[in-house]
């Protein structure tokens, strides 16, 4: 059956046979025998993934979804929920349609279903795999219950560019970070076995380098070299392959000149032939249709070409249903062709045992008992307290008395809808409970809690309405500014201390959010200000879904926790760092900067031939600004405990390696302070000299400890060729002979190090 794809792909796809991988010949017959039946129409009727229109994620909505299921002509729909729901309209597909062909129900369930989790950034400030698992995991037992079997997920794009809204999606600016995360999500979601009734299909998304997407303006152009994107970009998606993902959505970007959608390079030479990928290619909503804007042509021409480069199957847009029949009588597309793209959606819903049992995903007894369990509840929790950063914590401010009473001022203090984050369309709004209502709930009358509002989120009504929307509501108080402050300065003098609520909305991040200016809104500095004249004690409890420019309140407040969205259980879990039951463990997956115009910006880059001199704040005619110094306001991997840990000199098992051997780093790490706590112990490398340059440090693994208030623990990392290995500019993945540092710290910036060579 291989060689039979093979030779239903000649003329589009330049590999042999072995582009599909070893497959199930049970499969290959079964599917061979089903298309043998398909008319040209219910081939391509099979391309078309709709919309049911019950969270809206894009402009356009589908229509006529009933009529075209009994007609054939719909392969998956996405966001459309509950068993019975489903059920009804699977039942339309499987005995009112021709050929009885199952569908795949399809939603973006990206950081939890019901049960919502820390958005992604978040997430990967955990840097804790086996959490991130779990939570995959419970995203797929409960949107499976709920009748689903595809997400959206994960999105793994790197992004180095904070004003772009969507890094708050993905695992940050890290290419090893990242990587590691895309493969345990998909493990996550995919399970061991995708027949079974509680996985989803992964998709990885968006493939590819959409996160690069110039001056952070989302869906704007990437033009990169394939030395970076090899070296830099790319991993992620092939790490989420790897782990087995079987599915991958193009990107709406240009890259290098022709957009990801049609972009023939990308999505067959590199991802087939290259890559061997054997699931399933869907585009991203609509990004058949825009090929048009991005200036390839009428609907007739750009399906025929996104066919053609390797898309399988086409959200929404319906241009693959409307012209591809057309293209073909025409002869501008091959009928092997839509035979390949058929092919591999069929594939998907076998795998998935939709063909065995079309209902397996619908079990109303499921929904009811398996989503928002109280153990997904514990899960949420525990998450969202290791994904908080502690930016700042002078003279131990934190953990704060359980005693007295606290006002928690803000925006973001009683707002529920606010919590989930950004892309959790199918999140309870209603039901989630707001930062003060959930740590009233998890303190109870130990701890009197009065609050306020403070300010609006924005001063700018229109700016705040953009800012959020699909119910992500914030009150606002159109009295002048000083009166609403007045009063919230009142109210602050009740309490011992302060818990300022500032930050984002939740829809200032996440798509077509994109933002030039990085400050907390000037409403909620001139808050926070007054707050801190109090004298009381502020900590800043900040909500962002990017990493935010905080010069001025690392300079004027005492403590700053970094909570991003921490998902259905944030106000909680907020309760439980702040007052010391979980000390706080999360590091930065991406660079603070001080101010944007340093973005893009992170810690991996090049020396440039021009380097300030150590310690250096400006030197002339030295890459530099002349305005605010290269560093970092908080570097990548940062993160403070309420403990310390010491780190000792690295020691080496020995000084030279050949590509063979295996180097044992080793470093000592003591909990110098009061508290227990977990640290993120990385260890980073630098090529010194080779035949192209190479980045000042890179990421290359990282060990999640616990240790008790005094312990000390000797860990040791094995080095190996692999590590030192980078794409030459033939793209050959090599390392090469000479000197090398190796650091390890508790961050990108303040490391211990030391050399070691590589010799043949
Ligand atoms: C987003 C994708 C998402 C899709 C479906 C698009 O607008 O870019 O990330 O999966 O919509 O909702």
């Amino acid at each position: 059956m291989n060689l039979i794809k093979g030779i239903l792909c000649c003329g589009l796809v330049l590999s042999s046979q072995l582009i599909f991988g070893q497959q199930d010949p049970k499969m290959d017959r079964f599917i061979d025998d089903l298309m043998g039946k398909m008319t040209i129409e219910e081939k391509i009727g099979q391309l078309n993934l709709v919309t049911a229109g019950e969270a809206t994620t894009g402009s356009v909505v589908s229509t006529d979804v009933e009529g075209k299921i009994k007609a054939g002509n719909i392969g998956g729909i996405f966001s459309m929920t509950t068993p019975a729901r489903i059920r009804k309209a699977q039942e339309l597909a499987v005995n009112q349609s021709r050929l009885k062909i199952p569908i795949i129900f399809g939603m973006d369930v990206i950081h939890g279903y019901k049960t919502i989790f820390p958005i992604p950034l978040g997430l990967a400030a955990t840097w804790d795999m086996d959490l991130i698992q779990k939570t995959a995991r419970v995203a797929a037992i409960e949107a499976s219950a709920d009748g689903l079997n595809w997400t959206f997920s994960p999105m793994v794009d790197i992004s180095r560019d904070a004003r772009w809204g969507r890094i708050s999606e993905g695992s940050g600016e890290d290419t090893y970070l990242s990587a590691r995360i895309a493969r345990e999500m998909v493990v996550g979601y995919q399970g061991d076995d995708l027949k079974k009734y509680n996985t989803l299909m992964a998709c990885v998304k968006h493939f590819a380098l959409y996160g690069a997407a110039e001056a952070g303006r989302d869906y704007h152009t990437t033009d990169m070299s394939l030395h970076r994107m090899y070296n830099e970009y790319l991993p992620p998606y092939k790490a989420a392959i790897d782990a087995g993902a079987q599915s991958i959505m193009t990107s709406f970007n240009d890259i290098n000149g022709v957009p990801a959608s049609a972009n023939s390079w990308l999505l067959t030479d590199l991802l087939r032939t290259d890559w061997k990928f054997n699931g399933l290619v869907v585009t991203d909503y609509t990004a058949v249709n825009e090929l048009i804007d991005h200036g390839l042509g009428d609907l007739q021409q750009v399906s025929a070409l996104s066919l053609k480069a390797g898309v399988d199957m086409d959200m929404v847009g319906e241009g693959f249903l409307t012209t591809l029949k057309k293209s073909l009588d025409e002869g501008k597309v091959s009928a092997a062709a839509i035979d390949r793209a058929c092919r591999y959606v069929l594939e998907a819903k076998y795998k998935l045992g939709l063909f065995e049992d079309p209902f397996r995903y619908c079990n109303e007894d499921r929904a009811k008992k398996e989503i928002g369990k109280s153990e997904h509840l514990q899960l949420a929790r525990e998450a969202a307290t290791k994904s908080f950063v502690l930016l700042k914590n002078a003279n131990q401010t934190l953990p704060l008395k359980k005693s007295g009473t606290v006002a928690v001022i803000g925006p973001l203090a009683n707002t529920g809808a606010n919590m989930p984050g950004t892309w959790s369309v199918s999140a309870d709004l209603a039901k989630t409970a707001s930062l003060v209502d959930g740590m009233r709930a998890a303190l109870g009358n130990q701890v009197q809690i009065v609050t306020h509002l403070g300010a609006n989120l924005t001063d700018d009504a229109a700016l705040q309405e953009r800012s959020t929307m699909f119910g992500r509501t914030i009150p606002r108080d159109d009295r002048p500014a000083e009166t609403i402050i007045a009063e919230a300065v009142a109210t602050a003098n009740k309490a011992d201390v302060i818990v300022a609520a500032l930050g984002e909305s939740s829809e200032m991040s996440g798509e077509s959010s994109s933002r030039t200016d990085l400050n907390i809104p000037a409403s909620q500095r001139r808050l926070l200000e007054a707050l801190l004249k109090t004298g009381k004690p502020v900590v800043l409890v900040l909500f962002a879904g990017r990493p935010l420019t905080l010069t001025w309140e690392n300079e004027h407040v005492p403590a700053i926790l970094n909570v991003w969205f921490g998902g259905t259980e944030t106000g909680k879990a907020v309760a439980d760092v702040l007052f010391g039951d979980v000390n706080p463990s999360g590091k930065l997956p991406a660079t603070f900067p001080q101010h944007v115009g340093q973005l893009p910006m992170y810690y991996s880059q090049k020396n440039t031939g021009r380097p300030l001199a150590e310690g250096a704040w400006f030197q002339k005619f030295r890459s530099n600004y002349l305005d605010v110094s290269n560093a970092p306001l908080y570097p990548f991997g940062y993160g403070l405990s309420y403990t310390t840990f010491d780190y000792s000199p690295i020691t080496l098992d020995k000084q030279k390696i050949t590509a063979s051997d295996k180097l044992q780093v080793s470093v000592q790490l003591k909990n110098a302070g009061n508290y227990d706590g977990a640290e993120v112990v990385q260890l980073y490398i630098r090529d010194m000299v080779g035949s192209q340059t190479r980045p000042i440090k890179e990421l290359k693994n990282f060990q999640k400890v616990f240790l008790k208030k005094g312990e000390t623990k000797t860990l040791t990392f094995e080095v190996s060729n692999e590590d030192l290995k980078f794409y030459n500019q033939k793209l050959e993945h090599i390392s090469e002979p000479g000197m090398f540092k190796v650091f390890v710290g508790g961050n990108s910036r303040d490391l211990k190090e030391a050399d070691f060579e590589l010799v043949n």
